[in-house]
């Protein structure tokens, strides 16, 4: 027999032996025809499931309908199934709503792992990373600095400063994408993020994920279901007219420095040298991924690291004295993270805490495999927990507690960043986490520099840090004021 019949004969008997002796994976007992649904439907579902771990083991399984989820609690697991064993497990599972937000599979966050999509993710990939090795540094200061502006011109008075986030961080995507901007009057800008944040909310919720584990439901009027819908629309509407703006305006002279010009041009080199085609389709949706991945997730993490700030103000000093003495006046740069090791702590103490997308997205096992020794059939969903595993006592010693100074990263802390997964890993890692990390890096040392935040009286509340979380872990909205450093540096 061929080499290759003979492998797989022997895979598979290899597979037969395997499954009757590995044992089965824990997990809480099965409800009659619910199975364990609601263990999902929790409010603060990473919590629920960290918690389900400290019964069950860093592995456990969950049933829902006929899905087999399996939920990876500790950096360990995680890290077996991501990255050694990437190609095992990096599927997405396909399924009626998801089909809907991602037209049809294209987008590259919930497209399952076929040739199209690799593609597709190559292509992105060297889009952003020609784009951000030309212009992001220098993008991010713009923002970091028009941010800066804005809080100037609170004068001291008391804000909730997610909006401002959001829109800083959606011009740092909006300007790599599509050369543009917005300010946070521009109405075009907020419809979009208004309804990028519906999409995801509302495809966050039981009544969406009901339609797919029950396909029945699907005949009956659901108004939640009406409304994806109709965000989807607006949302595909306003991205194409932009797409549609940028071919007219740079007709044959598609600048590579933006992201767009650069898809765009790739699509139709690829178009040539490959059987797999790529068309203005898969660019429209990568847009989609970029501003989607792009702008909740950074916004959240400012928001978190300002409310953890004023839990623990005195944090605040350290940074600002450790920048006064290595940068003596001048903003910092990228690459002067080395020699500011106080600042880059609080960036990991506080992605450590709140991964703010908790539990990744969903990885679907493409063939049969195994993680710490247990038997995952094809198909089985993989939910990789991320804030379990940032909250692992074997790992974090007094996992819970903001300990961004000397206590954890630093000499003798005894944590290390490495140990760190708040961008998931191998096959489906954050396709934007060198983007993420000059952001939290930049944006937090302008921000820390020429601003000391505090609360806006003595009597107000400090921020609940337990969060809301749905894809994207937020904290609860709060009021802050910044107040600018009485000696600017310059
Ligand atoms: C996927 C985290 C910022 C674009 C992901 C995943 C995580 C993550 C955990 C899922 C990985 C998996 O499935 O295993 C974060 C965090 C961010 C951040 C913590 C900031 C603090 C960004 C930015 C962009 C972005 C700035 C875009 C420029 C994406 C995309 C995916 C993704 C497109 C889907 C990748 C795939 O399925 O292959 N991110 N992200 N993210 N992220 Fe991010």
């Amino acid at each position: 027999a061929p080499p290759a019949v003979k492998r797989s004969l022997l895979q598979s008997l290899c597979g037969l032996l395997h499954r009757p002796s590995s044992p089965s994976i824990p997990g809480p007992p099965c409800r009659f025809l619910i199975g364990n649904m609601t263990e999902l439907m929790q409010d603060h579902l990473p919590i629920h499931l960290t918690d389900l771990a400290k019964r069950y083991g860093n592995i456990y399984r969950l049933k829902c309908g006929n899905t087999t989820m399996v939920v990876l609690s500790s950096g360990d697991v995680i890290r077996e199934a991501l990255v050694k064993k990437w190609s095992d497990f990096a599927g997405r599972s396909v399924s009626y709503t998801a089909d809907i937000v991602s037209g049809g599979g294209r987008t590259i966050s919930l497209g399952d792992y076929t040739e199209e999509w690799k593609a597709h993710r190559r292509l992105v990939h060297s889009a952003l990373q020609r784009c951000c090795k030309q212009s992001l540094h220098d993008v991010i200061e713009r923002q970091a600095l028009q941010l800066r502006k804005v809080l100037i011109n609170y004068q001291g008075g008391a804000v909730d400063l997610s909006e401002d986030f959001t829109v800083a961080a959606s011009n740092v995507i909006t300007t790599l994408v599509f050369g543009k901007e917005y300010d946070k009057s521009c109405s075009e800008l907020q419809q979009l993020h208004s309804c990028l944040n519906e999409i995801v909310a509302l495809w966050g919720s039981a009544w969406i994920s009901a339609l797919d584990t029950f396909p029945l439901l699907r005949k009956f009027p659901n108004p939640v279901f009406s409304r994806l819908l109709r965000e989807v629309t607006r949302r595909d509407e306003i991205i194409r007219k932009h797409l549609n703006q940028y071919k007219v305006q740079s007709q044959d002279n598609k600048s590579t420095d933006v992201i767009t010009g650069s898809l765009l041009e790739g699509v139709s080199k690829h178009r040539k040298d490959h059987d797999v085609v790529l068309t203005d389709v898969h660019v429209h949706m990568a847009t989609v991924d970029l501003l989607i991945g792009g702008t909740e997730t950074t916004a959240a993490w400012l928001n978190w690291t300002v409310a953890f700030l004023l839990h623990r103000p005195e944090i605040q000093t350290k940074v600002y004295e450790e920048l006064c003495t290595v940068l003596e006046g001048r903003y910092p740069k990228y690459s002067d993270r080395h020699r500011l090791p106080v600042l880059c702590s609080l960036v990991h103490e506080v992605l450590r805490l709140r991964p703010v997308a908790p539990l990744a997205v969903p990885h679907k096992a493409v063939r049969d495999s195994s993680i710490a020794g247990y038997f995952i059939p094809k198909n089985t969903i993989i939910i990789p927990n991320l804030f379990g595993a940032h909250h692992d006592p074997a790992v974090w010693p007094d996992p819970y507690s903001f300990k961004p100074v000397q206590e954890r990263f630093l000499e003798g802390g005894g944590g290390s960043p490495r140990a760190l997964v708040p961008f998931g890993g191998g096959a489906r890692l954050c396709l934007g986490e060198t983007v993420a990390k000059m952001e939290l890096f930049l944006f937090t040392a302008y921000l820390l520099r020429d601003f000391c935040f505090c609360l806006p009286d003595v009597e107000a509340a400090l921020p609940d840090l337990r969060g809301v979380a749905s894809v994207v872990l937020k904290v609860k909205a709060f009021t802050v004021v910044a107040r600018p450093r009485i000696r600017p540096l310059s």
